[in-house]
């Protein structure tokens, strides 16, 4: 089942609530929330008291992507700011498996982050402890970049990890550069759960737009 992941990043951020419901209403899946700290990536976005709004705002899942430096520190703002699952990265200060029990120790869905130029296998230890491997396919920090195509080989070679380990409930994100054009590349190497933000907020028509990232791969069940 292929999953789409509204990047608020892209979003006309003076009427969050508006643009939620366009994304509801266009049947994306989930809220993509990048929560950046200045640190771990140059910008800074939005952080947990911006997420309880939200949470008030809608009933959507709530896709919370730590890009910080200390993420062991904000796992129960967010938590208790009513994310429904929170990814941290592997390349932050973190002790992994901790981290991703205590997140589903609060009840909620635990994801491990990879950035672009991070060996994929780093994260194969952890993989029971997670719902979620989120593989960046752009460099953290900013939205609108272009797809790194050799993020194709790590997907594929996680996927294929989980399947040799009888993981076959793990979601596999990707996020950045998601368009229709790449949609299906991602797709097939492996990913189910696909963020956009530029390829969703700007586009001229967002339904058509995720029913395009949603649509299933030719000979794949749906
Ligand atoms: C980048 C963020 C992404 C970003 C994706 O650091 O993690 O979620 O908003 O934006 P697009 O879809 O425009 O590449
Ligand atoms: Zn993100």
């Amino acid at each position: 089942m292929i999953k789409t992941s509204a990047s608020l990043l892209a979003c006309d951020l003076a009427d969050i609530s508006g643009e939620i419901s366009r994304c509801k209403a266009a049947k994306v899946d989930w809220i993509h929330f990048d929560v950046m700290d200045g640190r771990f990536v140059e910008q800074i976005t939005y952080g947990s008291p911006v997420l309880k709004s939200v949470r008030a705002a809608t009933d959507m899942f709530l896709d919370a992507h730590l890009m910080v430096e200390d993420p062991g520190s904000q796992i129960k703002f967010f938590a208790q700011a009513g994310a429904d699952l929170i990814d941290f990265h592997i390349e932050s200060r973190c002790e992994p498996a901790s981290l991703l029990k205590e997140i589903r120790s609060l009840g909620i869905k635990s994801a491990l982050a990879v950035k672009p130029a991070t060996p994929i296998d780093v994260v194969y230890p952890y993989l029971e402890l997670c719902d979620m491997v989120l593989v960046m396919t752009v460099e953290p920090g900013y939205g609108g970049q272009a797809f790194i195509p050799d993020t194709l080989d790590k997907i594929r070679a996680l996927r294929s990890a989980a399947d040799s380990r009888g993981l076959k409930d793990l979601d596999i994100e990707v996020d950045g550069g998601i368009n229709d054009k790449t949609a299906p590349l991602v797709k097939a190497a492996g990913a189910n759960v696909l963020v956009a933000g530029t390829g969703l907020f700007k586009a001229a028509d967002m339904a058509l737009a995720n029913a395009r990232l949603k649509a299933p791969q030719k000979g794949a069940p749906c």
